[in-house]
């Protein structure tokens, strides 16, 4: 008998429970008799105590569902070692749970600070296995994250609608793609939709730059521009300043996001309309696209597979076109990010775009 805990913790995305579905199918599958406590809402259910159990059934019609049959919610590493409003210790509690239920195994779908959190558990003796989760592909150890390929369709889908109204008006517009610290997202989906200029965080812009692309655009001929943003482009005077003073001028901050504020700019020393679109939480949204659907089936099959051996303490990820297990404590606190000097943005510079850099 397998006692399996699953959960999904953090901002969610499309697959989830296509990756769920590829464990449960995989271990009801294999002949082993099988429990499966499916807590919810993130490792809240965990603390507390609250799950429900997850038969055969509950895995049958969900490979095309977006979101996640458990619920999520964002539990801050920072946060885990403090006392809850009650005073409960939440890492002691999600351990008194797991011996509880005397569960085998945990199995973590997450980013990057669920990581930390699954990583954590993991060195207080729990056996957990983890799958790599978010539309920002930013986790290290794996060259895709399930969520990625779908929030990139649709934000490509955003900026092809954006490029016919663009077009007719000639006007500049943003497209502000989600990504706070990486840019793996704005990269791909600028790429796909053919954006004229991509700012993403690990490149810090200079604004000059931006519109001399702008207006060199105008002098070619082209009478429109787009911009694929993301949430966390920063311009090269605000990657200068540290931690402590950027929060500071950040107090002050009068734009709803950083599109707002280069859209501003942009028309106070050009003149030109700008016009800001933020797909936002869209890009989670929705069903997971074919890849997406596979790649996450396959994630979760492999993560069946380790339970039924009993190896734990791995996160299933793809390495160079194959699934590998990587262990957990190489990928907890780590960031993957674009570097600047990638093929990609090489490439993407050869074609004409600019980065702003
Ligand atoms: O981590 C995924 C992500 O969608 C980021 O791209 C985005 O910046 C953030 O979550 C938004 O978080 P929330 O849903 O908490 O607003």
């Amino acid at each position: 008998m397998k006692r399996i805990g699953m959960l999904t913790s953090g901002g969610d995305c499309q697959a989830l429970n296509a990756a769920m579905r590829g464990v449960g199918k995989t271990l009801f599958q294999s002949g082993e008799e099988v429990e499966i406590y499916g807590f919810l809402d993130g490792y809240k259910g965990l603390i507390y105590g609250d799950f429900k159990m997850l038969n055969h059934s509950d895995f049958s019609g969900i490979l095309t569902k977006g979101g996640t049959i458990l619920g999520t919610s964002r539990t801050p590493f920072k946060q885990i070692r403090e006392p809850d409003e009650k005073g409960n210790d939440k890492v002691e509690c999600m351990k008194q749970t797991y011996y509880k239920l005397k569960l085998d195994c945990l199995v973590i779908l997450g980013g990057n600070g669920t990581h930390k959190t699954a990583n954590l558990l993991r060195e207080e003796g729990l056996n957990v296995i983890t799958l790599p989760k978010t539309i920002d592909n930013d986790l290290w150890g794996t060259d895709m994250t399930f969520g990625f390929q779908s929030a990139v369709n649709i934000a490509t889908e955003c900026i092809d609608c954006i490029h016919t109204t663009a077009s007719s008006h000639g006007r500049v517009f943003i497209v502000e793609v989600m990504g706070h610290k990486v840019g793996y997202l704005t990269l791909n989906a600028g790429m796909a939709g053919g954006a004229d200029i991509i700012l993403i965080p690990e490149i810090p812009y200079d604004l000059n730059k931006v519109i001399a692309k702008i207006e060199e655009r105008s002098k070619n001929g082209s009478h429109f521009t787009i911009l694929a943003v993301a949430e966390g482009a920063i311009s090269k005077e605000d990657a200068k300043l540290s931690k402590k003073e950027y929060k500071e001028k950040m107090k002050n901050y009068k734009y709803p996001s950083v599109s707002y504020e280069i859209a501003a700019r942009i028309t106070e020393k050009t003149g030109q309309e700008v016009r800001v679109t933020v797909p936002g939480h869209t890009q989670r949204g929705g069903s997971p696209c074919p890849y997406d659907r596979v790649f996450a089936s396959r994630l979760g099959s492999e993560a069946g597979k380790l339970i039924l051996k009993g190896e734990y303490g791995f996160m299933v990820g793809y390495k160079n076109r194959e699934i590998v297990k990587v262990p957990l404590e190489d990928v907890a606190g780590k960031l993957k990010m674009v570097a600047p000097d990638a093929a990609i943005v090489k490439e993407a510079k050869m074609l004409g775009i600019s980065f702003g850099d």
